[in-house]
């Protein structure tokens, strides 16, 4: 019975998403007749979709019509495949859980098979990279981790984050006409604030010394503020209502998915090096306890940051954190 009145209220909105662009309204009816249940179900359906956030107008003699998207309705995997070309992609939806990669690993050992999505309205134990927390209350952002298989050539985890980043920095730019900056390798920066981190964690065949697949983890503050103390004078946030949180999910996952599936095609690190805030830049980067000075001369064709040292030694980093020198 519950199953039921889910399903409805999936078809419902699957409706209501195809026809919102349109601006013309759906009636009880026709609503009714296409997903094949009574026009008592449908209104059930509006009535649930309402409470849980949707702005639904029901006009008498029109009918039902999404009038705007928010970003503080509830996840849903349906409006989340209604924006994706691969429908068959398993979505793994959660109000609240400790980490969307941490979970997607769980479902790794489980047996679920690469590629699936896993997203949350929140995270209680949200992972930033270095054992950092990733800042993640409810609604305001994006937490998301797709899973895929290591067949693909981009098999290297940092030409995957690189990979991500620029899938970040593509929807903010579709979705939102904002034009942000990539800091080597996993950040996202828009006007000087960090509003994107990315940590991809790889899993290991033990026997056969592979990587059995990458967790690409996404945290994105689209409408987050009153960031905690230690990291306010750097977080920010896109700062967007306009658009879905369920549309920023599938528009990153369409060009991550596309991305990576390229089989030679690294064409995205161009864009990736237009992108970047580090190269031309005087930086410290950070082994362990031991920090380097040097000077970010271009990214290589993996993804690495290609850097000069103080002695004129040339370098590529492939992983650790970098600083840019302020003078
Ligand atoms: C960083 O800034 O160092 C990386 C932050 C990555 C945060 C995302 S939120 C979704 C996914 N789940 C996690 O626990 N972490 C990543």
């Amino acid at each position: 019975m519950a199953k039921m009145k889910q399903k409805t209220t999936t078809l419902v909105l699957t409706e209501l998403l195809k026809n919102a662009k349109s601006g013309e309204a759906l009636s009880g009816q026709s609503l009714a007749e296409t997903i094949g249940v009574s026009r008592n179900a449908v209104w059930k359906a509006i009535k649930q979709l309402q409470a849980d956030g949707y702005n639904i107008s029901a006009t008498t003699n029109l009918g039902y019509l999404l009038t705007q998207e928010g970003t503080d309705e509830k996840l849903n995997a349906a409006e989340i495949k209604a924006y994706l070309l691969n429908k068959e992609l398993q979505i793994f939806v959660y109000d609240e859980i400790n980490s969307t990669n941490s979970t997607a690993k769980k479902l790794l050992l489980d047996g679920v098979e690469p590629p699936f999505l896993v997203v949350a309205d929140s995270q209680t134990a949200g992972r930033g990279r270095f054992g950092r927390k990733f800042y993640s209350p409810t609604k305001t952002g994006v937490y998301m981790s797709l899973v895929i298989s290591p067949e693909i050539k981009l098999g290297s985890p940092v030409t995957v984050t690189a990979a991500a980043a620029v899938a970040v920095s593509r929807a903010i730019a579709t979705l939102l006409q904002k034009e942000t900056q990539i800091k080597w390798v996993n950040d996202v920066f828009l006007d000087g604030k960090k509003v994107c981190g990315i940590l991809s964690e790889a899993t290991f065949d033990v026997e056969t010394s592979t990587i059995k697949s990458i967790v690409i983890g996404i945290g994105i503050n689209l409408t987050t503020s009153d960031f905690p103390e230690e990291i306010s004078a750097i977080a920010g946030s896109v700062g967007s209502t306009e658009v879905s949180r369920a549309r920023v999910i599938a528009t990153i996952t369409e060009n991550l998915l596309q991305l990576t599936n390229q089989t030679d095609n690294i064409d995205f690190l161009d864009e990736y090096r237009k992108k970047s805030c580090v190269v031309g830049k005087d930086i410290y980067f950070f082994c362990g306890e031991t920090r380097t000075e040097a000077h970010a001369l271009g990214i290589d064709e993996a993804g690495g940051l290609i850097v000069k040292l103080l002695d004129g030694t040339i370098d590529v980093l492939r992983s650790g954190e970098i600083t840019i020198r302020v003078k």
